[in-house]
This record gives structure tokens, sequence and C-alpha cells, in this order.
């Protein structure tokens, strides 16, 4: 089951940056805005070695990590190229000017 929060506006993401929102549960959540408005919400950790992904650059519908430079899809949070990993993805929708985040509720 999936609890949505209101975590802000679109307008509140810098175009090809991300913010972060912190849950008790799930650690820090990166919220991504393309160049196209789309927005993505991943776990700040890289698979790589837990880099602060909220930080890397946002190119297309990618995020490359600031660390060692992986780059990840943000739709599916798979690492691209030869990489292999998958950051955690949550779901994200919008709803007029307010973006909502979806957390799961009934994880072990
Ligand atoms: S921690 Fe992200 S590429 Fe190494």
């Amino acid at each position: 089951m999936t609890t949505w929060h209101d975590i802000g506006s679109v307008q509140e993401i810098p175009v090809q940056g991300a913010r972060l929102v912190k849950s008790s549960q799930f650690g820090d959540v990166a919220i991504f805005r393309t160049v196209s408005n789309r927005v993505y919400a991943l776990a700040d950790k890289c698979p790589h070695r837990q880099g602060p992904l909220s930080v890397g650059i946002v190119h297309g519908e990618k995020v490359t990590c600031p660390l060692h430079n992986w780059t990840l899809d943000l739709a599916s949070g798979s690492a691209t190229g030869a990489d292999q990993g998958c950051a955690r993805v949550f779901p994200l929708k919008v709803e007029g000017e307010r973006l909502m985040l979806g957390l799961p509720t009934d994880h072990a």
C-alpha cells in the first residue's frame, strides 16, 4: 500500500536539479526535475557507493552521480552503460501544481 505525501510545488525544484525530501523510514529521497519538466523520485544513494545523487548532474532523463560518474536512468533508477546497479525509485505524481510522493506503508 502507498501513502501519498504532499512535498511541495513543482516550481520549488530547479529545472535540471533536485531537492531532498527526508523520510524517517526510507532515508533521503531525491526529487529531480528535468528540462522537459518531468519529475522523478529516487533514493538519494547511488547504487555504486552511495553517492548523493541529488547533487548529480541532470541531463535528459538521466542523472550522473557526482562521485564516480555513473549515469542512472531517472525512470527506472538503473545504471546505464556497462555499470550494473539500481537506485530505489519511488512513485511521484503531480496534482495541479503539487507534487505527491508515494511511500510504501506495508514494507517489512
Ligand atoms: S558513488 Fe555514484 S558513481 Fe560511485
